[in-house]
């Protein structure tokens, strides 16, 4: 497949696609996606502040991902990715990314040995953007690419947002979002059973707190592993009363990167499976996929991938707050990079004399006659205030420090140092604030030291604050001139 048209299709599909979306429109749950890929990074060339994001970058990390899988596979078994792409795939926007989860699957489904990918996601808006897209591709791209692709929703739904997401399900001619839903409260199964039929079930996973995240599971055992009647009662009801449901998954969650906290849930997990699969009122769950395994526990914990694992994270290189280089089977290397770019540029540099202190609360002063940038990108944009004083950011390849409180829309950053010759940062220099510029890299650990919070919350309030463009790099032609 021509990874270009594909992309370059998603510029061309103005009125199909917002025919598509005002069938779907009521209820959804904000913000409102789009496809319109284009106008974003036609927003993106004139703000003050964009992200790029490298579609080469992600596509090598799930090819890398892949390999490994394959590579520490004890049984030679081909375990299956379901890539996470919930918050709009962690701000880094689906509809710039779901053209290489296609063109990854027509190659896998062509080769017929690797199992396609399937999606996580959390709101309804996530699936209907990513079902927008399928509807427009031809029959044979569909047929090609494994359309409709799997769509595992990975919290717990309000019943309002199943509805939205089953609304035209009743017609099996009209399409609706297909979702997998994760039920792990026996209330709220016996509500989403009447929304289904039998001929046409709604299919689910099975929640199970065995990981402890205590949100969204059943509490099948004790933490010590003795069985709960009355939550194998409920289970079994599920199994033998709700013909309306069908079983395709058993997961549950880990709630801390540790490897000793995940064997821990992981074998808690297994018993309660055993006490499942032993089960003979649970022989309609035997084929459903059991998947326990997050980024870190994938790339950490090998005997938690299970028949399937749920990686986001590292597959936009989510990676500095764990150590995912591993060496796997020996041979491979699995290093994750980072997906994501934020940028803005330098909008005037002003000359300040020693004494005077910058910003709100005066809380630097100026040791030196200082030169210093404006850049215009603040709180407003997403770049915290508690980077004050604290974060740096790169121009023209060198690293320059965040002087006095980040402002709603301003930082001011000192190039003392970095005026004139031919690397001098100068008015328009683009600035580099999270991710690489030449040598240097602004690290999520650093900006995670900075404001003691995680670097996947940076990357999703980004993505909803700052127009987003493809980088150089990416496969395809999206880019604009
Ligand atoms: C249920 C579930 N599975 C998988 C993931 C992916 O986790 P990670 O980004 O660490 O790979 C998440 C993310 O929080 C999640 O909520």
């Amino acid at each position: 497949m021509d990874m270009g048209n594909l992309t370059r299709r998603n510029f061309v599909i103005g009125t199909a696609a917002a025919a598509f979306a005002m069938r779907f429109q009521s209820g959804l749950a904000a913000p409102r996606l789009s496809l319109d890929t284009a106008s974003e990074a036609e927003r993106a060339e004139k703000s003050n502040a964009w992200l790029e994001i490298s579609t080469k970058v992600f596509k090598a990390n799930i090819v890398m991902l892949r390999t490994y899988l394959n590579e520490v596979a004890a049984d030679g078994k081909k375990v299956k990715i379901c890539v996470v792409m919930k918050a709009d795939a962690y701000g880094h926007g689906i509809a710039m990314l779901l053209p290489v989860i296609y063109e990854l699957n027509q190659g896998y489904i062509k080769a017929g040995i690797e199992p396609p990918l399937c999606i996580g996601f959390t709101g309804n808006e996530e699936a209907r953007v990513i079902r927008e897209y399928e509807a427009l591709r031809s029959a044979d791209d569909r047929k090609s690419m494994g359309m409709p692709i799997r769509l595992v929703r990975l919290r717990t739904a309000t019943l309002d947002e199943i509805k939205e997401g089953r609304r035209v399900a009743a017609d099996p001619k009209k399409e609706n979002y297909d979702i997998e839903e994760l039920i792990g409260n026996q209330a709220l199964a016996v509500e989403v059973n009447k929304l289904g039929s039998e001929a046409n079930p709604i299919r689910i996973h099975i929640g199970l707190n065995a990981g402890g995240m205590s949100r969204n599971g059943f509490e099948l055992t004790t933490r010590s592993g003795v069985v709960v009647e009355e939550v194998k009662k409920e289970l079994q009801g599920i199994a033998g009363d709700l013909k309306n449901l069908k079983v395709v998954g058993l997961m549950t969650h880990f709630p801390v990167e540790s490897r000793t906290d995940d064997k821990a849930g992981l074998n808690l997990f297994k018993t309660q499976v055993k006490i499942i699969d032993d089960d003979p009122a649970f022989s309609a769950w035997k084929q459903a996929d059991r998947h326990v395994a997050n980024s870190f526990a994938t790339m950490n914990v090998k005997e938690t991938h299970l028949n399937m694992v749920r990686v986001g994270g590292a597959l936009y290189g989510d990676v500095d707050d764990v150590d995912y280089v591993r060496t796997a089977g020996g041979t491979a290397t699995a290093h994750f990079e980072r997906a994501m770019t934020f940028k803005s540029k330098v909008a005037s540099i002003n000359f300040y004399r020693q004494g005077s202190t910058v910003s709100y609360g005066r809380t630097r002063l100026l040791t030196r006659d200082s030169r210093l940038a404006n850049i215009p990108v603040g709180y407003s944009d997403g770049y915290r205030r508690d980077f004050t004083n604290l974060a740096y950011v790169l121009i023209k390849g060198h690293r320059v420090p965040v002087m006095g409180r980040v402002t709603m829309n301003t930082i001011m950053v000192d190039v003392t140092d970095f005026i004139g010759g031919a690397d001098g940062i100068v008015r328009d220099s683009e600035v580099v604030l999270f991710g690489r510029q030449g040598d240097e890299e602004i690290t999520q650990d650093s900006l995670e030291d900075a404001s003691d919070t995680s670097g996947a919350e940076f990357t999703t309030v980004w993505g909803q604050l700052n127009p987003r463009k493809l980088a150089a790099d990416s496969i395809g032609t999206a880019r604009r001139k």
